[in-house]
């Protein structure tokens, strides 16, 4: 239904009525990302099928991931148009906010740099107790580009942002969870069971008024709270006409 070849980029697609599924699938290298992972994931974002309202994203394994194959260190000349290939590449992470779908971060062990921010593009993160997110590319000499530090920063602040990346440390489940990085965190092989129960609860409110609160709550903090009543007046008499079938 949707072409392309997923499996060959270490990825499994899967899509169940309005939920849809991505593996990272290659748990021998836990489910480290190269380039062409990315370029699927944004493929995935540009055929999702109309129909799916939730997207989970999870890892085969040990690991949700384990960040960039280290790989493809090194490939990305100076001399190429370097602006280009990263805006490439955020396009795999930034569908993931698309108000019509609610996107959901399944992590089990370790999430590393690219695997963190993979993890912070979903709009949730159900954990296992077993997890270890890290930004570790200040440690490695470089900054975090997959769409990542603007949630970080969303989620838990400044100053906690600033030791988390700056350190290149290791928050664990109970940290995550106070922090609000995670939503809930459960046993490990209760994971599964969890992100059912959740995706059941987003299924069960009406698609066009979820479509319509996500864009509201995403626009909050960029404006004042007079454009934002002006924006739920404006979203509401879409929704009241609708409703009124006009
Ligand atoms: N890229 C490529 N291969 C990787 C990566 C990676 N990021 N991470 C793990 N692997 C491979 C290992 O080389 C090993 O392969 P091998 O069996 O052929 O030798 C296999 O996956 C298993 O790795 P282990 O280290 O044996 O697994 P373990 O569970 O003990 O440790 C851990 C997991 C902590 C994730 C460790 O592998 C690690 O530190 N990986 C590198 C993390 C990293 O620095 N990522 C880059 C972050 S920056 C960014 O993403 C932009």
């Amino acid at each position: 239904m949707l072409g392309g070849n997923p499996e060959a980029t270490g990825l499994r697609f899967e899509v169940d009525g309005e939920i849809a599924t991505i593996t990272l699938d290659r748990p021998e290298k836990r489910n480290a990302q190269t380039f062409a992972l990315w370029s699927e994931l944004t493929r995935i974002g540009n055929n999702l099928p109309e129909q799916v309202r939730v997207v989970v994203v999870r890892g085969e394994g040990p690991s949700f991931s384990a960040g960039i194959d280290l790989s493809m260190f090194g490939s990305l000349q100076p001399g190429s148009d370097l602006d280009s290939s990263i805006a490439e590449f955020q396009r795999g992470f930034l569908w993931l906010r698309r108000p019509d779908i609610v996107s959901i971060a399944a992590v089990q062990g370790h999430a590393i740099g690219a695997g963190f921010q993979l993890a912070l593009s979903c709009d949730l993160r159900i954990v296992a107790d077993d997890v270890k997110f890290c930004m570790k590319e200040p440690a490695l000499g470089l900054v975090p580009d997959l769409t990542g530090t603007k949630p970080l920063v969303d989620l838990v602040g400044l100053a906690k942002a600033v030791d988390i990346c700056l350190t290149a440390r290791v928050v664990e489940a109970e940290e995550a969870l106070r922090l609000g990085l995670a939503e809930r965190v459960v046993p490990r092989d209760e994971l599964a069971t969890a992100v059912k129960e959740k995706t059941a609860q987003l299924l069960s409110v009406d698609r066009a008024a979820a479509t319509a609160t996500k864009r509201l709550l995403q626009g909050a903090t960029g404006r004042s709270l007079e454009e934002q009543c002006a924006a739920e007046r404006a979203e509401q008499v879409l929704r009241i006409r609708a409703l009124n079938g006009g």
